[in-house]
């Protein structure tokens, strides 16, 4: 009886010796994996004898043509062998920011090797730690870039504690490297004189092509809208987010400065005229709904993710019309006219939603009509 009892208390003992060897063995690793983590995401564990990256960088080349050369993905690789899993931090100093560099994409290949062929020497060069990742829409349904660079923003800041955000479209790239990537207090607008608008502004309210923004600005404006398919007035949503519901200004850098080269796809943008109403309907009829449209409300699936030496692919597949279903749905439980009314900002596309939706007998918010009125008036 007793010798039964002496071993099972030897049992219980060596069941408790077992467990502690292995809650030690699991701390041992924990710190480990622990200790790695920080010392990707900190920087204060440089060597003393480093010092913050200049403000002024000396090394700048100022405005050079694009490099329009076509390049293999590996011999790119070799060319900036310095970057790692789509990263680069300068190894001299200590940078400032740390940048993330998110760009929607599909089927452009040769626009993201341009790209990256011109962009990776240019902004190294600006000393900013940076990460570049390609989000890719799977085929199928009609292109979303708002979606696309929601994801990248989810995914990049689940990789770093990234400070400011560029929200770089394919086919424009800077020709300037003094058009800073890294971000101020307000959210900077950076490609102003774009090729393909005869290095131009299309607008004064255009704000596609390269923008950034303090990441915690993207936050507080839920990011894009998850609404568009296709192709327009996603930029514009984006613009209104800013400006009218949260009171931002927009800066851009000096005109000399914001010279872009275009990169030609052959594929052009195809207008549809049911499209161009729903999401002028989106844009016009519903801009009150921000708040549950974006990164709060983002849905979706990644396929595949790689780890490549200048970039990191996410490939995703999701379904704007489900998001569109539950932002709809949404209505229902909110009382429309009882959010913060979002007022309509007049450039070239509100006025084409504006003749679209009425042709089409579609109802019109009266911030928009307001404004055509206004601006009737005032050309006359
Ligand atoms: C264009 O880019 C390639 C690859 O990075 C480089 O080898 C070549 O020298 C560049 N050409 C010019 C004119 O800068
Ligand atoms: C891009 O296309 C435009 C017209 O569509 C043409 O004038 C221009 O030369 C093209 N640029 C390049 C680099 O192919
Ligand atoms: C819009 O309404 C007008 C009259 O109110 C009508 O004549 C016209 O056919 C309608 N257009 C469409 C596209 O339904």
């Amino acid at each position: 009886m007793k010798s039964g009892i002496y071993g099972l208390v030897l049992v219980v003992n060596l069941i408790s010796i077992f467990f502690s060897i292995n809650l030690l063995l699991y701390r041992k690793h924990a710190s480990r994996y622990g200790k790695k983590k920080e010392r990707c995401n900190q920087i204060t564990s440089y060597e003393e004898d480093k010092t913050l990256c200049p403000l002024h960088p000396e090394n700048i080349h100022g405005r050079e043509p694009l490099n329009r050369s076509i390049f293999t993905l590996e011999a790119l690789q070799t060319t900036y062998d310095y970057m790692d899993h789509g990263h680069f931090r300068p190894v001299t100093c200590i940078p400032r920011q740390k940048v993330a560099i998110i760009i929607p994409y599909r089927d452009r290949e040769k626009g993201l090797f341009t790209l990256l062929n011109n962009v990776v020497p240019r902004i190294r060069r600006q000393h900013i730690e940076f990460g570049i990742y390609v989000v890719e829409q799977i085929a199928g349904e009609l292109f979303n870039k708002g979606v696309c660079f929601n994801v990248g923003f989810e995914q990049a800041m689940t990789e770093y504690n990234y400070d400011c955000v560029v929200l770089h479209d394919v086919d424009i790239i800077a020709e300037n490297d003094r058009n800073f990537f890294s971000c101020g207090y307000y959210p900077k607008h950076l490609a102003v004189n774009v090729e393909q608008y005869g290095y131009k502004l299309p607008y004064k309210y255009y704000i596609g092509g390269i923008t950034n923004m303090a990441s915690n600005v993207y936050r507080q404006i839920n990011g894009f809208s998850n609404q568009y398919e296709g192709w327009g007035l996603e930029d514009d949503d984006l613009y209104r987010r800013l400006t009218v519901v949260h009171n931002l200004d927009i800066e851009r850098p000096p005109a000399k400065v914001s010279f872009c080269g275009s990169v030609n796809h052959s594929r052009k943008h195809k207008w549809n005229k049911n499209r161009l109403l729903d999401r002028c309907n989106i844009y016009i009829n519903r801009p009150r709904g921000w708040a549950f449209d974006g990164l709060s409300t983002l849905k979706y699936q990644v396929e595949k993710i790689e780890d490549r030496k200048l970039y990191k692919w996410i490939l995703i597949s999701f379904r704007t019309s489900k998001m569109r279903q539950e932002f709809v749905e949404r209505f229902r439980i909110e009382d429309y006219k009882n959010l913060q009314p979002v007022n309509a900002v007049f450039n070239g596309n509100t006025k084409t939603c504006y003749w679209a939706l009425k042709k089409a007998n579609k109802t019109i918010d009266q911030s928009l009509v307001d404004i055509v009125q206004k601006s009737k008036k005032s050309s006359r």
